[in-house]
């Protein structure tokens, strides 16, 4: 496929605005958890006082990133109609939407009233989505074993920190038990080519996720700028030690655009707290572009 960088670099240079008012909402989210330990009330807020209610700028036209972004993330998924899906942190709605086209049934859950609103405004003409309140941390025992698809996108580290691999790995047990047997859970999560705090907890995030008991992984995808894990439900109820594990599925790198050389693993950080999950990684399927073009 003809890769166009210059048609590439211009919309990167373009989405910057996007990456510089998520840096601004970001700020004024710690602002906001100073003042108040509730996520709700600290999430209300930064949606309230957003331009346009989108604190990330996720639906501002003016921006491709996170559109082409939420395409991408779709085509990861295997292609079949799920049965009941289920958007953890759904925000604004925009990837429910799309969710809702490819599933019998969608339900949205984010711990915003705010953001549920404008949801609901935009999901209004999709009679198969269903949103409501709620946390993460604190699921409802009657969503146990019902979804064919769990999405979790650039939700988790939201969760107040500090974020200790404990909690990560509970709430990866949680979300395995939301798995259907052949249910798939997608976690994305910011993924930049530099060693900083976020591209750190990312990887903490998804090694929690992948080394999880009753989740098995199928393929990881590194793209500019985010990493996207695919986890099957694992019949056998426990991970499969490393070396009984099949690779993660290896997309060949097509060539990177000029903004994302493709990123190193970072080393690993005095600051955090030690990581009680395996050092070594299944190899990772690479690819980097802006949005992901596949
Ligand atoms: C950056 S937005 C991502 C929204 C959506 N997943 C997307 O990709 O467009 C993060 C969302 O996570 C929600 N959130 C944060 N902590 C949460 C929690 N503990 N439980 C549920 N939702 C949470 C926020 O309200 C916000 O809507």
């Amino acid at each position: 496929m003809y890769f166009d960088w210059r048609r590439s670099a211009f919309r990167s240079l373009r989405d910057i605005g996007l990456f510089l008012a998520s840096a601004r909402s970001d700020a004024r989210l710690q602002a906001l958890r100073r003042q108040s330990t509730s996520c709700p009330i600290a999430f209300d807020a930064l949606y309230r006082d957003a331009p346009q209610n989108d604190p990330w700028a996720s639906s501002l036209p003016r921006y491709q990133y996170q559109r082409r972004k939420y395409d991408a993330l779709v085509r990861l998924l295997p292609q079949r109609r799920f049965r009941r899906a289920l958007d953890l942190g759904c925000g604004l709605g925009l990837l429910t939407e799309r969710l809702a086209r490819c599933a019998q049934e969608v339900i949205g859950i984010d711990v915003s009233s705010v953001a549920l609103r404008c949801a609901a405004e935009r999901t209004q003409p999709l009679k198969n989505v269903q949103l409501r309140q709620g946390d993460i941390t604190a699921l409802a025992p009657e969503l146990n074993g019902s979804f064919d698809l769990v999405v979790v996108a650039d939700t988790i580290y939201y969760l107040p920190p500090p974020i200790q691999d404990g909690l990560l790995k509970q709430l990866a047990a949680r979300l395995s038990g939301l798995l259907s047997p052949d249910g798939i859970l997608m976690v994305v999560n910011h993924y930049f080519p530099l060693p900083n705090a976020e591209t750190r907890l990312t990887r903490r995030i998804h090694r929690a996720f992948q080394w999880s008991p009753g989740l098995t992984l199928m393929s990881e995808h590194r793209r500019a700028f985010y990493l996207a894990t695919l986890l099957g439900h694992s019949l056998l109820g426990h991970s499969a030690a490393p070396e009984q594990r099949p690779p993660a599925q290896v997309q060949s790198p097509p060539p990177p655009p000029p903004m994302s050389p493709p990123p190193n693993d970072p080393p690993p950080s005095s600051q955090e707290p030690a990581s009680e999950m395996p050092k070594s990684l299944p190899p990772m399927s690479v690819f980097s572009g802006i949005g992901g073009e596949s």
